[in-house]
């Protein structure tokens, strides 16, 4: 729990704000039970809840890949299950990414620890030109949070992969790729707006305590 309430409720709600009713959640086989017990079919918030394990921990983009028969060629939204967001002008930013059809859309935030994130670099024009996973010199304070809109392109760009030194299918090279086609779009979430991400026990009670 986040204070009173699953962390899972505050990237569900995130989703919700952002009009998407159909969502497939990818959970690892061990807690499968625990949020199909929780969740349900959603029917008990007008939307429409789908299960599915990943047998193992691959990487973010192996989302991408055994989800693609749920996505089916459409554009599509990615969230992490332990992403928090909050803040003034969140739903306008959800509806307009949520809107665009063509490209991706991130959402990046300044944090003090960027070499543990996505670091993204901003040119003059505001455009971001560069994206890097967990850098050891992070360039920017800027970090991709975990919320992504992709075009109907993602799955194949996925199944493209490899994997990185970590061994995982990186969300970064997904969005690497789009920012060199020049089609990744990435929204400041500046001040006054809040972000975790509570993957961690401390960042779990920093959250808990903002709640
Ligand atoms: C993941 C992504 C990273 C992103 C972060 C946001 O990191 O790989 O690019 O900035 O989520 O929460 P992870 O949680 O896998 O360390």
């Amino acid at each position: 729990p986040v204070y009173d309430k699953p962390l899972i409720y505050y990237p569900l709600a995130t989703l919700m704000f952002a009009g998407i009713k159909d969502i497939l959640v990818i959970v690892k086989p061990s807690d499968s039970n625990n949020f199909q017990n929780l969740l349900g079919d959603g029917s008990q918030w007008g939307v429409n809840l789908n299960y599915q394990e990943q047998k193992e921990p691959k990487g973010l983009a192996d989302a991408f890949i055994i989800g693609r028969w749920f996505v089916n060629r459409e554009p599509c939204s990615l969230i992490l299950g332990d992403n928090i967001f909050y803040g003034h002008g969140l739903i306008e930013n959800l509806s307009e990414a949520a809107a665009s059809s063509s490209g991706a859309v991130g959402f990046a935030h300044p944090v003090e620890n960027p070499a543990e994130y996505g670091v993204i670099t901003f040119g003059n024009d505001g455009n971001p030109i560069s994206i890097a996973e967990k850098p050891v010199k992070p360039t920017s304070r800027w970090v991709l949070t975990g919320l992504y809109f992709y075009d109907e392109r993602v799955c194949d760009i996925a199944a493209d992969l490899e994997p990185s030194d970590r061994g995982e299918l990186e969300i970064t090279d997904i969005n690497r790729l789009y920012l060199e086609q020049g089609t990744l779009k990435v929204t400041k979430l500046g001040r006054g707006f809040s972000w975790f991400d509570a993957g961690t026990a401390d960042s779990l009670l920093e959250a808990s305590n903002f709640v």
